[in-house]
């Protein structure tokens, strides 16, 4: 892009940019009070990864609910299976994949399978996941690196494989699954909350970069989900001193927030929702040596843990 620097023009430009500025503003304020309608994903093709378990088949489940036709991708094929029996046994509409998200000529390869079998990908879940708890000098270059490729890699090759298509279209959505511990530090999770710190990264670039295509990209959302603790077995030793104030929810119940979001569009939620505004407008203003103050009241957490 070449600006023409003049006075007169840089000028016009910065009350050109005040004037979108305010008018974004105001119009997050307005969708805050009153969101986004629910779309529709009657006949969507719905590819989500890590259905085996956890949020990854309750998602799936609910996606099928609505119509959808889910696309269930897992490392693990009996579990995949129980998922995919689930949504069929209920008369959802589903297709199931074993794929290791991390070996990026498998995720190529499972792109052009979906494309034959089902169609376009409409809706992309990246939500497959792990959580090496531990001391971060404890953490093992093996996991670590497993961890990055699952967490961070994997995202990166399954939007690479499905995001194509869904500029060619201009229509897609792409949903991640970060973390609060990719909105904050928190002990025993160094390397995780670097990979789920990325993750957000990772999408908020992608939707900048799209911003600035030639073509209209304006059908491509994005929707970062950061949960705190969720009963899936992932998080096994967490650490609540105040549990009415943040208590550990159920993967169904995180499953039905992430669906309602993806639905309305959202760009980034918390889980639960108010921690987001907590984190915004309380922890990151704060420096960091008040905010650790803070975290030392709440003591809440992950202890360290043996798989
Ligand atoms: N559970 C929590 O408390 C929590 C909190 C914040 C964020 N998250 C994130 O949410 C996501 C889902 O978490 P969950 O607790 O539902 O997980 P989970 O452990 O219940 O399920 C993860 C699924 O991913 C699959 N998987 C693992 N490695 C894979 C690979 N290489 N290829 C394909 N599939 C693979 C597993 O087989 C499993 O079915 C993860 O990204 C996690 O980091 C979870």
């Amino acid at each position: 892009m070449t600006h023409d620097n003049s006075p007169l023009h840089v000028i016009r430009d910065l009350l050109w940019t005040i004037l979108l500025v305010n008018y974004e503003i105001l119009r997050s304020i307005f969708k805050w009070f009153i969101p986004n309608k629910r779309k529709d994903v009657r006949g969507e093709v719905v590819l989500i990864t890590g259905t085996g378990h956890g949020m990854g088949r309750e998602m799936a489940l609910r996606f099928a609910r609505l119509g959808a036709k889910v696309v269930c991708v897992d490392i693990n094929p009996q579990s995949n299976e129980e998922t995919y029996n689930m949504i069929t046994s209920e008369l959802g509409y589903a297709f199931k994949y074993v794929c290791d998200v991390t070996d990026r000529a498998a995720v190529m390869a499972l792109a052009e399978k979906v494309r034959k079998d089902v169609g376009d990908v409409d809706i992309l879940v990246n939500n497959a996941g792990i959580m090496p708890c531990k001391p971060f000098l404890q953490q093992t270059e093996k996991e670590i690196r497993l961890m990055m490729d699952i967490n961070v890699n994997a995202n990166i090759w399954l939007i690479q494989a499905f995001l194509p298509a869904m500029v060619e279209r201009n229509h897609g959505h792409i949903v991640a699954m970060s973390s609060m511990a990719g909105l904050m530090g928190l002990r025993n999770l160094v390397p995780y909350c670097g990979s789920k710190y990325a993750v957000r990264g990772i999408m908020e670039s992608l939707a900048i970069e799209l911003r600035s295509e030639p073509r209209d990209t304006s059908g491509i959302k994005f929707t970062t989900i950061c949960p705190y603790i969720v009963n899936t077995g992932l998080c096994k030793k967490p650490r609540i001193r105040f549990q009415s104030l943040m208590k550990v929810i159920e993967a169904g119940d995180a499953a039905d927030i992430i669906v309602d979001a993806v639905l309305r569009d959202l760009l980034e939620i918390t889980i639960p929702t108010r921690l987001y505004y907590s984190n915004r407008f309380g922890y990151r203003l704060l420096p960091l040596t008040a905010a650790a103050i803070f975290l030392d009241f709440f003591d809440t957490g992950v202890e360290a843990h043996d798989d």
